[in-house]
């Protein structure tokens, strides 16, 4: 089968891929609208005229990136609240205010994230990343269902890397209790999880016309590094000694753009459970495709560690009575 494609080409910018895109009437939830790849997918959004309500863990910065996109795009429809994806408590919070404020969801993009942290606990004793990057966005998501069932067709979009390469979900110690903790792994399974939910929320709701796909930004430097060590960035060759991003890095806007693709593109239509980046369908790694740029490694859209996951991280949250 041919592999799905945008138009476009791989950096085109997320606004110019809504240029003809007219969004009025569609509410979207960006997680992480405050900075980085969210900054510039809502910039996307408000431009082609959706209604966007931002969940932030700073609300104060959250407000003012509103107000100066408000003031760029002339949409003014923007809204920002408080979420904390390590608080399970603040999830359910969050997902009450935004389906007081949105009964109808048709665009969920799940893009915060946390990336190679030190070693610690989310407030519900999870393993930070994968607390924060999977298993806060599963329950969010999870409680804002009946708004997205309710607008469907509707899309969720879930931020996974091209780190999901470096580990598998550690189904005997996801929370790197019995082994010594390792921030790549951490971030790794957090983004490998990331993108088995979208292929088990797709077989869950499909029929019923919410469907989700993963999303490789590509590389860019943002906020996202700021727990790599000094030097590590260009120890990997990610910026030079002035700090200026290797050229295959992209920029924010650029960045945004498969999210954004993926939340909108009428070539996805009713299609879910894909890795998607440069704004295509992504291949599998294998001997045909060796490339260490593009490509998913296919333990990421693994259907049986999908319902597995889901089944997983439902009862983690169980056990923890929130
Ligand atoms: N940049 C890349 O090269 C790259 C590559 C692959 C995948 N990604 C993925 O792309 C997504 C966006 O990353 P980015 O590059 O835009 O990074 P970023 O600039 O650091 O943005 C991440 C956002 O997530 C928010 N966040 C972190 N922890 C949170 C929590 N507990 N509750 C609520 N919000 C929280 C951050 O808020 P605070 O500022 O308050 O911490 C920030 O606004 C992430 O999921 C990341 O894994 C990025």
């Amino acid at each position: 089968m041919t592999p799905i494609k945008s138009p476009l080409a791989p950096r085109a910018d997320a606004a110019d891929l809504l240029k003809d895109t007219d969004l009025r009437g569609r509410t979207a939830v960006v997680t992480g609208g405050a900075s980085g790849l969210g900054v510039e997918t809502v910039r996307a959004l408000l431009g082609a005229g959706a209604r966007v309500i931002m969940p932030v863990r700073d609300t104060a910065r959250g407000e003012q990136v509103a107000r100066d996109l408000a003031q760029e795009t002339g949409n003014s429809d923007v809204h920002v609240l408080h979420l904390d994806l390590g608080s399970l408590a603040s999830v359910r919070q969050a997902a009450a205010a935004i389906l007081a404020a949105a009964p109808r969801i048709h665009i969920l993009i799940n893009n915060a994230g946390v990336m190679a942290t030190p070693q610690g606990l989310t407030a519900d004793g999870f393993e930070t990343q994968f607390g924060t990057n999977h298993l806060g966005h599963f329950q969010l998501t999870r409680l804002l269902m009946p708004a997205l069932l309710a607008a469907a067709p509707a899309r969720v979009v879930a931020l996974s890397s091209s780190a999901h390469r470096l580990s598998d979900i550690r189904w005997d110690d996801p929370n790197f209790q019995t082994t010594p903790y390792d921030p790549w792994q951490a971030y790794g399974q957090s983004k490998t999880a990331n993108a088995l939910f979208a292929v088990e929320l797709s077989r869950r709701y499909g029929l019923q016309g919410v469907t989700a796909n993963a999303v490789h930004p590509g590389g860019i430097m943002t906020g996202l590094q700021k727990h790599m060590p000094e030097g590590e960035a260009q120890r990997r060759g990610w910026i030079d000694e002035n700090g200026v991003p290797n050229p295959a890095f992209k920029t924010p806007a650029q960045g945004a753009s498969t999210s954004v693709w993926a939340a909108t593109a009428p070539e996805l239509n009713g299609v879910g459970g894909l890795f998607l980046e440069d704004l295509q369908q992504s291949t599998p790694l294998d001997g045909a495709n060796p490339s260490p740029l593009f490509g998913y490694r296919p333990h990421a859209l693994d259907a049986d560690s999908a319902r597995r996951l889901w089944t997983l991280s439902e009862e983690l949250i169980e056990q923890t009575g929130q």
